[in-house]
């Protein structure tokens, strides 16, 4: 699914340079189950982002699903993204003033989908996250854990194979946290590749495989356990 070698990214923040990834070579096969860790500022967000087609690599090479997107234009990468990825972020990332419905229904909108099939699909995703009764609901109607799995069904509105979340239980209780977990087994469960940035011990030992990630450098990509 992911095949990337020798990949850099360099920041340029007025005339400092900052490089955040320094020579990743990493492969990702179908339907893994994978954490990422390491400490704050050590590069899993830009890894996550060039992953997700977010943005693009200074230098290396990357191919997804087999597609060549190391050096795409803005509106390709977008293409690839829309179709491909999912993302689930520690903040949610809702739009504050939509119910569930609506957030969820905004991706289907884009793509173009017609009305009748986009209801259907709307409560498809949000029964499936258990929030079937809680269309209606805008964020500040929600609990932290109702707003991530609204995230959730959003991020899959696409039908999206690979499933890339940035500590998403960060913001959330244990409780919540483990609810969370829950649904991204069952997405690996239903074939998804799901990656999960994470500073929970118990959830990086949860997952098939953790890549530990240092100074932009990845120092432990196979079988790994954090202790
Ligand atoms: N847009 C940006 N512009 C400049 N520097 C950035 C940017 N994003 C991240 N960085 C820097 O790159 C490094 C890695 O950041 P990040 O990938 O967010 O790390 P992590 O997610 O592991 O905390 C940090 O030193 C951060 O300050
Ligand atoms: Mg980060």
């Amino acid at each position: 699914m992911i095949n990337m070698s020798q990949i850099t990214k360099v920041y340029n923040t007025g005339n400092v340079a900052f490089e955040a990834l320094r020579g990743i070579d990493l492969d990702v096969a179908d339907n893994e189950y994978i954490a990422i860790v390491g400490p704050s500022g050590s590069g899993k967000s830009t890894l996550m982002n060039l992953m997700g087609c977010l943005d693009t690599p200074s230098s290396g090479k990357y191919e997804l699903e087999g597609h060549r997107v190391d050096a795409l234009t803005a509106n390709q990468l977008a293409e690839i993204r829309n179709t491909k990825v999912g993302f689930v972020f520690q903040a949610f990332n809702l739009l504050p003033y939509a119910s569930a419905y609506e957030n969820v229904e905004l991706p289907l909108l884009f793509a173009g989908m017609r009305a009748r099939e986009r209801r259907m699909r709307v409560m498809e995703l949000l029964n499936r996250v258990g929030l079937g009764d809680k269309i209606a609901n805008k964020p500040t109607e929600m609990s932290g854990g109702e707003m991530q799995r609204t995230a959730i069904a959003r991020a899959l509105a696409n039908r999206p194979k690979l499933i890339l979340a940035d500590e998403p239980t960060g913001n959330l209780d244990t409780k919540s946290g483990a609810e969370i977990i829950r649904i991204f087994d069952e997405l690996w469960e239903t074939g998804h590749t799901v990656i999960v940035i994470t500073h929970d011990i118990n959830i990086a030992n949860h997952c098939k495989r953790v890549i530990k990630l240092k100074d932009g450098m990845i120092f432990n990509g196979i079988g790994a356990r954090v202790n």
